[in-house]
């Protein structure tokens, strides 16, 4: 997506953490696009709630149109307590569970009570792009950790914890993590992992926040403990989604932790309550005993997609590489030396495909780690939301884009 001008507007009246904004709007991509940028659903693998509806707008009407309870729908918080047990957590009540619209506001709300400006959160290089405006908006600094194929380098955060403890400076206030089919690296983090860092935010008292969208996408493998599970100490707060289970439009998530945070949070919380009707119809969903069958299909559906795309990027352009993600959305592909991703991504788009450059998932480009390697040097590319037939057809499209930057390097060094 590219930038265009927007009308000029005095900004000096602006907050400070909205001065770094961009007033250009968002050039809508050309009609016959096809994206591989957004985490959308494959249209097909969205729930028919019709049945659900009805019955939320008859039997429930009094609960759907009315403010909900601001925690959240009883029915819905106990469902989730009692899903995140079966997880492997071990005492979620539903005392235990705020719901909100969506992970992205979850975080929000995390931010808003944990965050002042000059505070530092630590993050994985790369990271969640959308979750960075939102971090920077709180004014913080970041601590990059980079990855490897077991997910976050947790000898690495425990060496820059120790040096801040020994220069005197304040410890971040938060660890942010994607443990499960990372965005946007794929990455899944092993057990040891998870114990470790674990043993590092109790040893520092350091919350960590776990995001894992992707859990239940899972198209191989056995999954790995959630953080959650792992916590003695208090110290992590989930945040969960049924965009990727159900819905994107639905816009209810959760956040799972200790009564006395959500307590505090829900005094943040300023929607009057999240969505009843939309709760209702995933209640509805789950007591109807549809949800296990839905996430098989969830399973099969993008794995199909992964291995298409897979397939065509390995027949078609050998010259990029990515690990082979085991569940989640998208591909993190690694680009020869000599490509810029950022010109990539806007030669794709007049090509008619739409990507995300890797450099938007880097939260500081001063302070990225030389393990991470350039952030110019990498493209996220989803396989949810395409056809198959698009899956192919958006990366030949990537391919002449490719290539025509391969031939202008050719001729200029000619
Ligand atoms: C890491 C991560 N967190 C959260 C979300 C989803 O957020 P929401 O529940 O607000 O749709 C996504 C979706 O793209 C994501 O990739």
């Amino acid at each position: 997506m590219s930038m265009i001008d927007g009308n000029s507007t005095e900004t000096k009246s602006f907050a400070r953490r909205a001065a770094h904004l961009n007033p250009a709007g968002v050039r809508p991509a050309r009609e016959d696009a096809i994206s591989f940028d957004s985490g959308h659903a494959d249209p097909h693998v969205l729930p028919d709630l019709t049945e659900e509806a009805k019955a939320a707008l008859s039997v429930h009407r009094s609960e759907t149109l009315q403010y909900a309870p601001r925690p959240g729908l009883p029915a819905l918080r106990s469902w989730i307590a009692a899903y995140m047990n079966d997880d492997g957590a071990t005492g979620v009540s539903p005392e235990n569970i705020l719901v909100v619209n969506g992970a992205k506001h979850g975080l929000e709300l995390v931010c808003r009570l944990l965050l002042d400006e000059g505070d530092s959160i630590v993050v994985t290089s790369p990271t969640y792009f959308t979750a960075i405006p939102i971090f920077k908006s709180f004014g913080v600094s970041f601590i990059q950790i980079p990855q490897d194929a077991d997910g976050l380098d947790v000898d690495e955060l425990a060496h820059a914890l120790e040096s801040n403890k020994s220069e005197g400076r304040r410890q971040p206030k938060f660890i942010y993590d994607v443990p499960d089919f990372h965005n946007p690296s794929g990455v899944t983090m092993s057990r040891e992992r998870r114990e470790a860092l674990i043993a590092l935010s109790a040893k520092y008292g350091i919350f960590i926040v776990e995001d894992s969208p992707y859990r239940k996408v899972r198209f191989e493998g056995t999954s790995q403990p959630s953080l959650k599970s792992l916590d003695n100490s208090g110290l992590v707060l989930t945040l969960g989604t049924f965009s990727k289970l159900l819905a994107p439009g639905l816009r209810i998530g959760w956040i799972a932790g200790p009564q006395d945070i959500l307590n505090r949070i829900v005094q943040l919380k300023s929607d009057g309550g999240s969505c009843p009707l939309t709760q209702r119809l995933i209640v509805n969903f789950g007591n109807a005993g549809r949800f296990n069958a839905h996430i098989q299909k969830v399973q099969e559906v993008y794995r199909t997609h992964r291995d298409r795309m897979l397939d065509a990027f390995r027949r078609q352009i050998p010259e990029f590489s990515t690990a082979v993600p085991h569940g989640g959305y998208y591909l993190w592909l690694t680009l020869p030396k000599s490509v810029d991703g950022d010109t990539l991504a806007e030669l794709a788009e007049r090509e008619g495909v739409t990507v995300i450059a890797g450099s938007k998932f880097f939260a500081d480009h001063n302070t990225i780690p030389p393990r991470s390697g350039s952030p110019k040097n990498y493209i996220r590319v989803a396989y949810s939301h395409a056809t198959l037939e698009q899956i192919d057809e958006g990366v030949q499209r990537i391919n002449r884009a490719f290539r025509s930057m391969q031939n202008h390097e050719v001729k200029a060094n000619s």
